[in-house]
């Protein structure tokens, strides 16, 4: 159990012995560091349900308080504030636990199976800025989780159906109608695709406007992508094909994202549940046809706005983005059963999912308590307030907005760093460092303006900040091992700002729950900069390394490799790696 929570539970137990009902009392920073390092303000939620005065009841638990010899300064500031701080001693005993064991500062969320659905890129189509979101966002909650104890399924979730495919395959029709697959009576044969990752960056542009501009182009896309979904062999084949082309790039911008799945299904997958799927939802009296098309009304007696029914049939046939998000959750139920689902996707998409849960949970597809979650997030703008464009008024694919943003870090690299393969491999972790920093450091359904110059910056709240300083902590460890510390004895504190990086590292319990429950990292983006500016004040007022007290410089030794541990711990989670220089 944390350092923190296991205070929390002696306090809470001194109340409780003092007769008044508390499930766990909350104890934090201080507000008015003036009076103490910490307060506890839950003498007047008690007060209010025991008709008393709080300032009666915070009298009561001081007196307690004041018998151990941890807690001092104790003091009521206003009406019924309890203010403490902690003695030298606890705070040594705190750095000697997260020396041994950083890890035990830690607290386990109750043991879940998830699903996290993020990344969603298009199958044929580029990666854009808003797919960035997606995959930092939903990759640092996977990783979140599973250092909070849950198991977790990491599911790209491609989209990898819809008019898109009909439109690519009836340009690669014009462009190539010599391919075997277009051929009357093709049988599986196989073939080689004749375009390469290059080509198929202008195939679905070019596609997608013709269908547009020609009605007869938009209508045989309606009816490829409605063969596809009806299995047609050679479509489907060179659509596979295709597939399997566009994954390359994007595996490549995953792979410089530090964003993995577990498992790269698509909604393709889905077609093999949606007949046993909607054969259920018949049997359960679910579905009406409605002007031809296949749909299940999902009103609830509360609802306030209007609720339209859910199309899972079109009157044609063919399936919409309902069907395959309804058939993936019966898939995933039967394939895992998992306790909860996340979804991290656009805020622009909650109703196409507030539809989907209303469905799967009225069909009872998955169980009672099992957690449907939408998890949204807003748009990153340029500077201008503005969705992220190009210079020229384009869409910003992602590979283009990584190499604008490693222009700016390569700029600020250490001219020391000569090789060129180095420099760019370096200057790319940065890049990402600070793309990705600048993606948690707002709650995560705010919209924000991303400043490319400002955020590759090695001064301010940015990624590269806290690279900078994480290596620099790194190499101070490393001149001490030089000297000759193994292991470093805990003894002695200044009680300044050393004791003030303790008081921090104390909440960090506090942080991963808070983000953990609400679902965005900024909450540890900020604890992060806290820490290290701290450090870095700490690092300026003192000379660790030739500081004649031995019993403070050993202490400080192990309070920078806590701080140097805690950070990279974190900017893990956050799916930032730390390069050795920079
Ligand atoms: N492919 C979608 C898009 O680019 C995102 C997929 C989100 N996940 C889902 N299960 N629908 O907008």
């Amino acid at each position: 159990m944390s350092i923190i929570k296991n205070v929390e539970n002696e306090i809470t137990n001194i109340i409780q012995n003092l007769g008044y009902d508390i499930k766990k009392v909350n104890m934090q920073p201080s507000g008015r560091p003036d009076l103490g390092e910490f307060q506890i303000n839950d003498a007047f939620s008690l007060a209010k349900e025991n008709h008393c005065n709080p300032r009666e009841i915070a009298e009561k638990i001081i007196h307690e308080l004041e018998k151990d010899s941890r807690f001092q300064n104790l003091n009521i500031a206003g009406a019924g504030f309890i203010n403490l701080s902690f003695s030298e001693d606890f705070y040594l005993e705190t750095l000697n636990t997260l020396y041994k064991d950083i890890k035990s500062n830690i607290d386990e969320e109750p043991k879940k199976k998830i699903i996290i659905d993020y990344g969603g890129a298009n199958v044929a189509k580029i990666l854009h800025v808003g797919h960035l979101r997606s995959a930092n966002i939903g990759e640092a909650l996977k990783r979140l989780a599973r250092l909070l104890g849950a198991e977790v399924i990491g599911d790209v979730h491609l989209g990898d159906e819809g008019l898109q495919s009909g439109m690519v395959i009836s340009e690669m029709k014009e462009r190539y109608p010599e391919l075997i697959c277009f051929k009357e009576g093709y049988n599986g044969e196989e073939f080689e695709l004749p375009i390469t990752t290059e080509d198929l960056k202008e195939l679905y542009p070019v596609a997608s406007m013709k269908a547009k501009e020609n009605e007869e182009k938009m209508e045989e896309a309606g009816e490829i992508t409605y063969q596809i979904q009806k299995n047609h062999l050679g479509y489907s084949t060179l659509w596979n094909k295709i597939k399997d082309l566009s994954l390359i790039e994007v595996k490549k911008i995953y792979n410089d994202l530090n964003t993995s799945f577990e498992l790269w299904e698509g909604e393709l997958d889905s077609f093999q549940y949606i007949k046993d799927m909607l054969e259920e939802l018949k049997q359960k009296n679910l579905l009406e046809i409605s002007e031809g098309a296949t749909v299940m009304d999902i009103k609830e007696a509360s609802d306030k706005k209007e609720m339209p029914p859910i199309i899972l049939v079109k009157s044609n046939g063919g399936y919409i983005y309902e069907t395959t998000d309804l058939a993936t959750i019966y898939g995933r139920e039967k394939r895992f059963s998992p306790d909860e689902i996340w979804y991290v996707v656009d805020n622009r998409q909650e109703f196409h999912f507030e539809q989907v849960f209303r469905a799967a949970k009225k069909s009872q597809m998955v169980k009672e308590d099992t957690k449907l979650e939408f998890i949204g997030f807003g748009t990153m703008n340029g500077p201008d307030g503005k969705p992220f464009k190009t210079r020229d008024g384009g869409v910003m694919t992602l590979s283009s907005l990584i190499s604008l943003v490693n222009d700016e870090t390569r700029k600020r690299l250490n001219p020391m760093i000569t090789e060129e393969q180095e420099k760019e491999r370096i200057s790319k972790m940065i890049a990402i460092s600070a793309l990705k920093y600048a993606d948690f450091l707002p709650y995560r359904s705010t919209d924000y303006v991303f400043e490319p110059s400002k955020f590759s910056d090695l001064e301010g709240k940015t990624g590269p900040y806290l690279l900078y300083s994480t290596i620099r902590m790194n190499s101070l460890l490393k001149k001490a091992k030089i000297e000759g510390y193994e292991t470093y004895k805990i003894q002695k504190l200044k009680n300044e700002t050393d004791k003030e990086i303790l008081q921090i590292l104390l909440t960090l319990p506090k942080v991963l729950k808070k983000s953990y429950d609400v679902k965005s990292l900024n909450e540890i983006a900020e604890f992060l900069y806290k820490l290290t500016s701290v450090y870095n004040k700490f690092y300026s007022e003192n000379h660790i390394l030739t500081s004649k007290d031995e019993e403070l410089k050993t202490t400080w030794l192990a309070l920078t490799e806590v701080v140097y541990n805690t950070n990279l711990l974190l900017l893990n989670v956050l799916g930032i790696s730390v390069p050795e220089k920079m």
